[in-house]
């Protein structure tokens, strides 16, 4: 961990959704989603698969526009944001997919260097030392001439995760960052989330079904139930909440279903 020492500590930005709504074809995935996630924080969004957490994170990071309601990030409504050339941008967002998304035919170094060459915010000499120094945040030092393929899943997750960090995001949002890796891994890339936070400071919003981790790491937890937040509460108060969709959750989880 070097990035962190160097660079001065940085609040994350603010993150508001009220009353989005978004549906494919007649069918209604969002049906009002109201959230707020303050600057900093570590916010976990669980729920059931299909239950539109995915299209949920499209709608942040402006992939996809919602049919009815308001995105606000760092004070700005999300179009005017989107609007902005990206090297005038005031903050950056950036996502982890779900799948790493890495590109197969460049090496990890491309991979993590490709915003950073779009954005034309920095000398090539510069992204060298980006890239290097996320690489070394994320454990993977010495990677940089290595393909996707020559990777473990894991690892190509931290990849996908130094990818992110590079752009040096004021909110970070991930998508089941932990889905298809066992436990050890799972614990490592909570522990990588959770420096991320003490050393940048940036907004993290992490969509998992893993409810272990959330509660691990998560400052709230907000539930999402047939395109809705029907719970945003403390992990502690989550624990004891009575809300009955909440705990329709929190027993199918403890069943690992
Ligand atoms: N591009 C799309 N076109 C049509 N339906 C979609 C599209 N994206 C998602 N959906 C539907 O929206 C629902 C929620 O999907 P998703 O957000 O991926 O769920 P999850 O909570 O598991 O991430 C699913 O029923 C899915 O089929
Ligand atoms: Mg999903």
């Amino acid at each position: 961990m070097t990035s962190g020492s160097q660079q001065p500590k940085r609040r994350g930005v603010a993150l508001d959704l009220r009353g989005v709504r978004r549906s494919y074809g007649g069918a209604e995935v969002l049906r009002g989603v109201d959230l707020s996630v303050n600057a900093g924080e570590l916010l976990a969004i669980v729920g059931q698969s299909g239950t539109g957490k995915s299209v949920l994170l499209r709608q942040i990071i402006g992939l996809e526009r919602p049919d009815a309601g308001r995105i606000t990030v760092g004070g700005l409504e999300l179009p005017r944001y989107l609007a902005i050339p990206p090297e005038e941008k005031p903050f950056r967002i950036a996502m982890v997919f779900q799948n790493a998304a890495l590109l197969a035919s460049l090496t990890v170094a491309e991979n993590v260097g490709l915003r950073l060459r779009e954005h034309r915010r920095h000398r090539p000499d510069e992204i060298e030392a980006i890239i290097h120094r996320v690489l070394a945040d994320v454990e993977l030092e010495g990677t940089e001439a290595k393909l996707p393929s020559e990777l473990s899943g894991g690892m190509r997750k931290r990849v996908a995760i130094a990818r992110a960090l590079a752009v040096d995001p004021e909110l970070i949002l991930y998508d089941e960052p932990t889905a298809d890796l066992d436990p050890i891994l799972t614990q490592q890339i909570g522990e990588l989330i959770g420096r991320i936070r003490t050393n940048r400071g940036s907004t993290q919003i992490i969509v998992t079904h893993n409810l272990p981790l959330a509660r691990a790491i998560a400052d709230r937890i907000a539930v999402l139930d047939q395109g809705r937040i029907v719970e945003c509460s403390t992990p502690a108060e989550l624990a004891a909440s009575r809300q009955p969709l909440t705990r329709e959750f929190l027993r199918a989880a403890a069943l690992g279903v």
